[in-house]
């Protein structure tokens, strides 16, 4: 089996064949999906969609896009979302790519940090985003995130931070980007990394693999990315549906 351990259902994407997706994803045996919320309309969606079908978990948490939807009260609400159903805190973090303004970036920080002391309380592993701002979210994990567990999801850093990256203990996630022709140092990270360390997720409906590039993606499409990992591994697709979903297990408790 696999599991997508990172996935945006409540997306208006799917509204109109939703249930289909799921049908499509047990067929290919991908029998867990994590959904994670970006903002609060989101995380509740998630969480929501987690209590009606039983494969769905959710995980809440604001958006490093979305800080305008951040204010005093905002982990106080998301605390109160948490079910049985809800088992990690994400998707949070930093994105430099689209935020180029120094002091939102610092509000990001800041919103960020609150969020990991919000996982802390809840006793939940942590999703985080990091697009362009490999040093800081890598600073912030070490000083505020030592006593955490996560993974850095949709992993884009260089191999040098990676290895930072598992001294904490925590996990990449490698997505439809890895199977990419411009995939650039992607490769030589995920030949390097051990097998405990390794989760595969979709993140869908955004980056669909290859064949399916430019198209919707959906958890099913997960399976090309463990191909794409089992190829350049040197591993057999049985292997890395094994340990992934050993390691999706482990770190979220599902
Ligand atoms: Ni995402």
């Amino acid at each position: 089996m696999f599991i997508d351990t990172h996935c945006h259902l409540e997306d208006d994407k799917f509204t109109e064949d939703r249930a289909e997706v799921l049908t499509r994803a047990r067929a290919a045996q991908v029998e867990r999906i994590i959904n994670f919320g970006s903002t609060l309309t989101s995380s509740v969606a998630v969480v929501e969609l987690a209590k009606k079908f039983p494969e769905l978990y959710a995980g809440v948490g604001i958006h490093p896009e979305e800080i305008d939807d951040f204010d005093a009260k905002t982990c106080a609400t998301l605390a109160e979302l948490v079910t049985d159903k809800v088992i990690a805190v994400g998707e949070i973090g930093l994105d430099y790519h689209w935020e180029k303004d120094s002091e939102r970036r610092l509000i990001q920080q800041k919103i960020f940090i609150e969020q990991l002391d919000l996982a802390r309380q809840l006793k939940l592993p942590v999703c985080v985003h990091d697009r362009d701002a490999h040093g800081d979210t890598l600073k912030i994990l070490q000083t505020e995130a030592r006593d955490l567990r996560g993974v850095l999801h949709c992993y884009s850093g260089s191999l040098e931070t990676a290895k930072e990256v598992w001294k904490l203990g925590w996990l990449i996630g490698v997505d439809g980007p890895l199977t990419f022709k411009n995939s650039a140092k992607l490769p030589e990270v995920v030949k390097a990394t051990s097998r405990d360390m390794l989760l595969i997720e979709t993140d869908a409906p955004y980056l669909a693999p290859t064949p399916y590039r430019g198209k919707r993606n959906e958890p099913t499409y997960v399976v090309e990315v463990a191909k794409k990992l089992a190829e350049l591994r040197g591993e057999t697709l049985e292997e890395v549906a094994a340990y992934t979903t050993a390691n999706a297990k482990a770190l979220y408790a599902i």
